[in-house]
């Protein structure tokens, strides 16, 4: 697609530099690092300051609406001409809109915001430094010609990711490295856009991890976090054997990496995490006692309808090993509230589940419904100031058992 441009030309230091925002979740601040590697590899600098920025690029999630709604206003901020600390008449940067919501809407977003110039799913992260260079030299090419067009481009269509994006050494952080273990997933939890915009779960290879986790150690970082959708379900051939590792047996091999002095790791879900893990957790000294185990809801009616893969009992009894086996361990979770059909009855067990469980902490969600889910088809039914009600009652609830969780750990503290 193409649009009229006529405008002023970037100064040189702009376009050598790059704003990149990220929102979304840990994967996306992971998917923002290569982003940056790549980006600085290819010859630009970063900068927070945004106004100096020649190239700014959001790395987006499409989790809820309202993830949504906030990249949408602030593309609207910075396409303004003339806007707050460019001064009158200042150029528009190129504007890159990447991850989630790029697969979300393809091309359908330059109707929406005219002034991105690229869209670049989670899949094709790759080939974002190529593109800036493309549109840049189209930019001064049609600037020299005044009248010719912007350039427009997308890329959506990638399989998968090529393993040399997580190698370029960049993380923001300076003792800590997210490193990836599975990208996508295949859960289709009914209400869940992940697996429609990051694709089907593709785990990456064991070797390749580790080779990353060394290096990265030889770099100078010593705490590291494994992610993934649902990091139980992780699968590779193992580097020494070639037999298959489960993520368990992934956790041994990077527990014994030279350096590497904590280990954590989001997110795991319920359905495949077992006993096993926690006995893991217990006796590998360089694992964080820290389980993140979304619930979602404590109705068996609900969480069948959410596909989710386990009942309440199920659940319950998962805590309760972790706590038992994890001395000491953290525990939380999200919930969410609202979910099509959710009637008071619903709610009130999973409130009591909040309640007995007693958890460190809890992230809780009104229920948003997301395109071409299966749940959007279940109709949106509870409506609006009964989630935030229901919402109010759980946040609540939380606040008051993390405060007493808070003081009695203060107070065992204070009797050593
Ligand atoms: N892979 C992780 C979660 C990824 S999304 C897992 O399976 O647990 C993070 C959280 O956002 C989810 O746990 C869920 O609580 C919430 N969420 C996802 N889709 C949502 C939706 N449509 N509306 C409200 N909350 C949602
Ligand atoms: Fe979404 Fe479910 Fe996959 Fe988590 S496990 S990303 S909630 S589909
Ligand atoms: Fe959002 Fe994508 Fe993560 S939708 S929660 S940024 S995987």
């Amino acid at each position: 697609m193409f649009l009229i441009n006529c405008g002023q030309e970037l100064t040189k230091n702009m376009k050598k530099h790059v704003y990149l925002r990220t929102f979304g979740c840990q994967m996306n601040v992971r998917d923002s690092e290569v982003v940056a590697g790549l980006m600085k590899k290819a010859g630009f600098a970063l900068t927070d300051d945004e106004t100096k920025a020649g190239i700014v690029i959001f790395m987006t999630c499409s989790v809820r609406q309202h993830a949504e709604d906030k990249v949408w206003s602030e593309i609207g901020r910075i396409s303004k001409p003339g806007r707050k600390n460019r001064g009158a008449g200042s150029v528009r940067p190129v504007i890159g809109l990447i991850g989630c919501m790029a697969q979300n809407y393809r091309e359908r977003v330059f109707e929406r915001a005219p002034s991105v110039d690229f869209v670049v799913g989670p899949a094709d992260i790759d080939k974002i430094p190529g593109i800036v260079k493309k549109i840049l030299e189209h930019r001064s090419v049609s600037k020299q010609a005044c009248g010719l067009f912007d350039l427009k481009i997308w890329e959506t269509d990638g399989l998968g990711r090529p393993e040399h994006i997580y190698h370029t050494g960049f993380y923001e952080e300076k003792g800590h490295a997210y490193a990836v273990i599975s990208e996508g997933c295949s859960n289709f939890c009914t209400y869940c856009i992940v697996p429609y915009v990051r694709g089907p779960v593709r785990h990456r290879n064991a070797q390749d991890i580790i080779d990353e986790i060394n290096k990265a150690v030889a770099g100078g970082i010593t705490r590291f976090t494994l992610l993934g959708q649902n990091v139980n379900s992780y699968r590779s051939p193992d580097p020494l054997n070639g037999k298959p590792v489960d993520f368990v047996s992934l956790l041994k091999h990077v527990n014994r990496i030279e350096g590497v002095e904590e280990i954590g790791f989001i997110t795991s879900h319920p359905r495949d995490t077992t006993p096993r893990l926690f006995e893991a957790m217990a006796e590998f000294d360089k694992v964080r006692k820290y389980l993140h185990l979304p619930v979602q809801s404590g109705s068996d009616r609900i969480l069948r309808a959410m596909n989710r893969g386990y009942t309440r009992q199920e659940y319950l009894k998962l805590a309760r090993e972790y706590r038992r086996i994890v001395k000491g361990g953290i525990l939380t979770t999200d919930i969410i509230v609202g979910f099509p059909g959710e009637t008071k009855e619903d709610f009130c067990l999973t409130r009591d589940i909040v309640r007995d469980t007693e958890f460190d902490a809890a992230y809780i969600f009104k229920y948003s419904p997301r395109p071409n889910t299966q749940a959007e088809m279940m109709g949106d039914d509870v409506p609006r100031s009964e989630k935030e009600r229901r919402h109010k009652v759980i946040l609540d609830l939380q606040r008051a058992i993390s405060r007493a969780k808070k003081e009695a750990l203060l107070n065992s503290e204070s009797n050593l």
